[in-house]
């Protein structure tokens, strides 16, 4: 959550600040900030509630000619989104201005020393105390680098920051601590950059550098040094990118969000490409470089993710047990970490993340590494913390997305952990030569197959606009269909504000049954496998109470014809990969009733892409 750049260089800073925050954004958006050093060397600040546009508006023909700056843009924690609330936070004397992502959980009491020394504090944040505290450390004579290193261990809770200081203009000094996201620093020529994700130095360089926890950065135009916590300088490899800048713009799409659903053909290739191939069927990964005999050792498997990335795993449990016969379990990993998980060197944890910075995911992942677990990631983010903390990760493969909904990450980590699944499984006998070969040959047919489900997008525009109106709506599914339903669910509620939930079929006679009536739609993944003649009975039920049903078969089925109101019938795939062609309709559904509703598709209203906070 909020995104943060920071420039020092031979440019005009004040541009580049601001197209960094403007590749950002999707991070937060309740408000956003910059401070530059003018040609006096002192600090210009501006800043803005609302959307960035606010802020160009403001700044508009006045920024200064700065060598260096920083900027943020917001996602409320502590104070509502007001300008003085926004980002950057300065000292009272005004010679510090920070940038900050995450929370410093003792802020009150920190705050409370400072004004029991005499402190005025002008916004309600609780970054606000680290401006004090800098410059509390600078005033004793340390430079901004060692203010930093020694402000740190008073902060609790997890954070990055950025700072700048006018008694040395073109320097900025980073740091993050513990796991409230990403600080990477990007080597340009003659220029230097910091951000909380890569997605914002993409236009500039490719070589970067991330911070682990407790690192620090000071970047100056000439070089920059990192430091540990304890103040020893360290070595810190720079890392070629391989993003392309390209995928991070809109095209001729008219949001993210649809560009990237019409990218997920593309993703699924990406996905399969080199780790799959036929005569005779192979998996390869070899991104999973881990001691076979730990592999064959597994005795029971533990998923974890939030939100889109936790119906993933749930896929995911389903070809783990199916392929693999490994005991499965996939929980919410906010739920994982305070529920005293049972865990052993045995256990292989699996976490799911496209950003690999969600703070809950990443609490989970420590709980698992205090425990011995042994840890693979799925993730979309090279360099993120989740690709650290684990022993091996297997990459989505999606490039980068900025829709904050996520819909090809959907794609790209179900393929991957199709990929893991079938690997465990020929590794420890539990898949024949023949099973392997048929998920392999099925898995390479998914890119085009999901091409073909993207062909319904007209018709799926066209039930957006007869069904857009509706205030709630239920999703239904069985088996690998019901992810699907919680996943059709969260988009519908995220980018249209609909009021949408997602049920195993089998669960609605137990409740929601009664909420059924015509003003109710349901979303009924019907899709041609063992369970199908189940959700008939299911649509069934809906129909008998005056329900509206849009059931989604398999091309061929026509058995809900006449009974189902509208019916979309999806290629037919391996009924284990059915979930990658099932997503399609679901996202393309949310996507036009949002663009009806007259939604900020691509920035849902209090939502963040990367979710920091706990
Ligand atoms: C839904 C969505 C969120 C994320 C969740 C986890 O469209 O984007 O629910 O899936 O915040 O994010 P990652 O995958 O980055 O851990």
């Amino acid at each position: 959550m909020c995104g943060i750049i920071g420039y020092t260089g031979r440019r005009p800073a004040g541009p580049i600040v601001i197209e960094g925050l403007r590749r950002l954004e999707y991070r937060g958006y309740d408000s956003a900030g910059i401070a530059l050093f003018d040609s006096d060397h002192e600090l210009y600040v501006a800043k803005a509630t609302g959307k960035l546009d606010n802020l160009d508006a403001r700044v508009e023909g006045q920024l200064p000619p700065a060598v260096a700056g920083i900027g943020h843009t917001r996602w409320a924690t502590h104070g509502a989104p007001t300008d003085g609330n926004a980002h950057p936070h300065l000292d009272p004397t005004g010679r510090v201005a920070v940038v900050h992502n995450g929370i410093v959980e003792n802020f009150e009491a920190l705050r409370r020393r400072f004004e029991a020394q005499g402190d005025r504090f002008i916004s309600d944040t609780d970054t606000e105390v680290i401006a004090h505290l800098l410059a509390e450390r600078l005033a004793l004579g340390d430079d901004l680098a060692e203010a930093m290193r020694v402000t740190i261990p008073l902060l609790e809770g997890a954070q990055a920051i950025v700072a700048v200081s006018v008694d040395d203009p073109g320097r900025l000094v980073a740091a993050r601590v513990g796991n409230a996201g990403g600080i990477v620093v990007g080597y340009g020529d003659g220029e230097h950059f910091v951000a909380s994700d890569l997605a914002a130095l993409l236009p500039h360089t490719r070589r970067v550098v991330f911070l682990d926890p407790g690192q620090i950065a000071d970047v100056r135009l000439d070089g920059v040094s990192y430091l540990d916590a304890a103040g020893h300088a360290l070595e810190k490899p720079i890392e070629l990118q391989p993003f392309d800048p390209v995928a991070a713009v809109k095209g001729r799409y008219k949001h993210f969000m649809l560009k990237e659903i019409h990218e997920q053909p593309d993703v699924a290739l990406d996905g399969v490409r080199g780790r799959y191939s036929t005569d005779p069927a192979r998996i390869e990964l070899p991104e999973l470089a881990i001691d076979r005999t730990r592999l064959e050792r597994i005795q029971r498997v533990v998923l974890v993710g939030m939100g889109t990335s936790m119906h993933s795993a749930t896929v995911g449990r389903h070809y783990i047990e199916r392929f693999a016969r490994i005991p499965a379990e996939v929980d919410n990993a906010a739920e994982f970490r305070y529920r005293e998980p049972v865990l052993d060197d045995r256990t292989l944890v699996i976490s799911v993340a496209q950003s690999g910075e969600t703070v809950d995911t990443l609490w989970a992942m420590e709980e698992a590494r205090r425990a011995g677990c042994l840890q693979v990631a799925i993730c979309n983010t090279p360099g993120s913390q989740a690709t650290r903390v684990a022993d091996a990760t297997v990459f989505m493969r999606a490039g980068p997305e900025i829709a904050v909904a996520s819909t090809k990450t959907m794609v790209g980590s179900m393929v991957a952990l199709h990929a893991l699944a079938l690997h465990l499984g020929h590794l420890r006998g539990t898949l024949t030569p023949d099973q392997l070969s048929e998920q392999v040959t099925g898995a390479l047919h998914i890119p085009s197959a999901i091409g073909d489900a993207l062909l319904l997008e007209e018709a799926i525009e066209e039930l957006a606009g007869r069904y857009a109106e509706y205030e709630d709506f239920l999703f239904l599914g069985r088996g690998l269909a019901y992810p699907m339903a919680l996943e059709g669910a969260l988009k519908l509620k995220e980018v249209s504000y609909i009021h949408a939930e997602g049920y195993a079929a089998g669960e609605m006679k137990h409740g929601p049954i009664a909420l059924i009536d015509e003003h109710m739609p349901v979303v009924a993944v019907a899709l041609d496998d063992d369970l199908h003649d189940k959700m008939r009975s299911n649509i069934e039920q809906v129909k008998a109470r005056r329900g509206r049903v849009i059931a989604l078969v398999t091309e061929g089925d026509t058995s809900l014809d006449g009974v189902a109101d509208d019916v979309l019938a999806l290629p037919r795939v391996l009924p284990a990969l059915q979930p990658l062609v099932a997503v399609i309709p679901m996202q393309l559904l949310s996507y036009y009733i949002a663009v009806r509703r007259g939604a900020d598709v691509d920035q849902p209203r209090n939502l963040a892409k990367t979710v920091t906070v706990e």
